[in-house]
């Protein structure tokens, strides 16, 4: 389903084209890791930062010399100053399958995107993304997706819609000095030990547990409408440190039963710095919940706290939770909540809509049979004023999806520019676009079917890096 092997086959360092000034757009080769990851670096650290992003550079190398679970070094697009050998521009597409309420598809990711400063606004990264959107459509992917700086890519059709990013801190409870003791938290046992918690043990995870994680996250997907499938290559991608860069590392644990069973597992940073622990990822399968396993792992939150403290020399009692805007875990913790950051957004882009629709019909059908909407006859026509699709039902299924090449204003609804995207993904629904766009108009009489198919529905995407 995911995107690349096309590319896959391309030779690592070929030229693609000549774009002048004595420049060449070509693939990378594993020869370009150390220039590549040196202009990533500089370009992408923070505003704050007075040297390189070391996290930027060790990615980068990760990505063209490391073996991948869905791409090669032929990935990286670079443009070389064929009169210095200089790289002058970058960017790399990371192939993968994300799903749409349960179906899968092919989605093209763009990151790392950079261009040294003597070479910006002649149209280099304009020129890479045209020929990574044309690599991903070739592989049958159905969308592109970014995470970027503000409005940049919006020129490039992308709509600003799922969540990414923002935070949860937690305070953790005072570090003990003799044996460790568990977070006493509304839910959790008062005074329980790492010896005494209902069961529950926190290791680190190993190949061996990669179905199980496989399984955890199936049932996590159920949550959201939209996120990134973990095959087993990628589980062990991530699992497999050996040749890794130690500063994208992550730190992946799992959580066993007293039978030893892995019941669900948490991905925290490797290597933290400063005075918080990062968790990027919590999850936990359908017979464990939330309720029982919060407990062992704020125990193993305090103890990885402690450590670090040791090591860095520094208190570290804040946890970091990037869960996305509403995790399971959150009204668990609410008492010990210090701070919240919202979220920011994934650029995505959708070329051909009506195919997409067709390729999650099934979905949609499901959507309107749990709306009053349900068994819906007719047909609804979306426009996007310069585009239109015809969706033609019967008895609530989805007989047709069509383009409607002119659309007017018989049209049951009208989106401005790409914001129906932000519709089809459950990022927003038709009162907050309505709101938001003063043309953005729904006809009285389809609000209900369109409102049916398209229901808010939270998405979270942890995406393959
Ligand atoms: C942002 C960046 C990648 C742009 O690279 P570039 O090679 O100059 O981009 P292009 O010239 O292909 O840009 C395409 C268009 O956007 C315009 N543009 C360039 N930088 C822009 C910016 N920061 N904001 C808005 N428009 C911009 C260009 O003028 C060009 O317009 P045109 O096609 O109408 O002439 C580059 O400035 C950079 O590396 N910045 C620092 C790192 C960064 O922020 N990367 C993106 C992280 S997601």
């Amino acid at each position: 389903m995911a995107s690349g092997p096309d590319i896959r086959a391309r030779v690592p360092g070929a030229t693609i084209d000549d774009v002048g000034d004595g420049l060449l757009l070509r693939h990378a080769r594993p020869e370009d890791a150390e220039a590549v990851a040196a202009l990533n670096a500089d370009v992408h650290r923070a505003n704050d930062e007075a040297g390189p992003d070391e996290r930027i550079a060790s990615w980068t190398r990760d990505l063209l010399l490391r073996p991948h679970p869905t791409m090669t070094p032929a990935h990286t697009l670079v443009v070389e100053d064929t009169a210095t050998g200089d790289i002058a521009s970058t960017l790399v597409l990371i192939p993968q399958t994300w799903t749409f309420g349960g179906v899968p598809f092919g989605v093209g990711r763009i990151e790392l995107v950079s261009t040294a400063r003597p070479y910006r606004r002649r149209g280099l990264v304009r020129r890479q993304m045209e020929e990574v959107h044309r690599w991903s459509a070739a592989s049958g992917d159905l969308a592109q997706a970014i995470t970027g700086i503000p409005w940049y890519y919006r020129q490039f059709g992308y709509e600003m819609t799922l969540h990414l990013g923002g935070e949860r801190q937690i305070v953790l409870p005072r570090q003990p000095t003799g044996p460790t003791v568990v977070a006493v938290d509304s839910v959790a046992t008062a005074d329980a030990t790492p010896d005494d918690r209902p069961g529950y043990n926190v290791r680190p995870a190993t190949l061996a547990d990669v179905p199980a994680l496989i399984a955890i996250d199936d049932h996590a997907q159920r949550r959201g409408l939209i996120s990134c499938v973990r095959d087993a290559a990628a589980w062990r991608y991530h699992l497999d440190t050996s040749g890794q860069d130690g500063i994208a590392a992550w730190d992946i644990r799992v959580v066993t039963a007293r039978d030893g069973s892995v019941v669900a597992y948490l991905i925290a940073d490797g290597t933290p710095s400063g005075d918080r622990l990062q968790v990027v990822r919590l999850e936990t399968g359908p017979s464990t919940p939330w309720v029982e396993i919060i407990s062992p792992i704020l125990a193993w939150a305090n103890e990885r706290a402690g450590e670090l403290s040791r090591d860095a020399r520094t208190t570290v009692d804040v946890v970091s939770l990037e869960l996305g805007p509403d995790h399971p875990v959150y009204p668990l913790l609410s008492g010990r909540v210090l701070r919240s950051r919202r979220p920011y957004a994934w650029y995505v882009r959708v070329p051909d809509v009506p195919a997409f629709l067709r390729h999650v019909r099934p979905v949609l059908e499901r959507h309107l049979a749990a709306s009053p909407a349900a068994g819906f006859t007719g047909d609804v026509t979306l426009s996007t004023y310069r585009e239109g699709v015809t969706i033609r039902l019967r008895r609530g299924v989805i007989e047709a999806v069509e383009p409607w090449p002119a659309p007017d204003v018989t049209a049951s609804a009208r989106f401005p520019d790409l914001t129906f995207l932000r519709l089809l993904t459950g990022w927003r629904d038709l009162d907050e676009l309505e709101h938001a766009f003063p043309d953005c108009f729904v006809r009285d009489e389809h609000r209900a079917v369109i409102a049916g198919l398209f229901p808010r529905r939270d998405s979270w995407i942890w995406p393959l890096d």
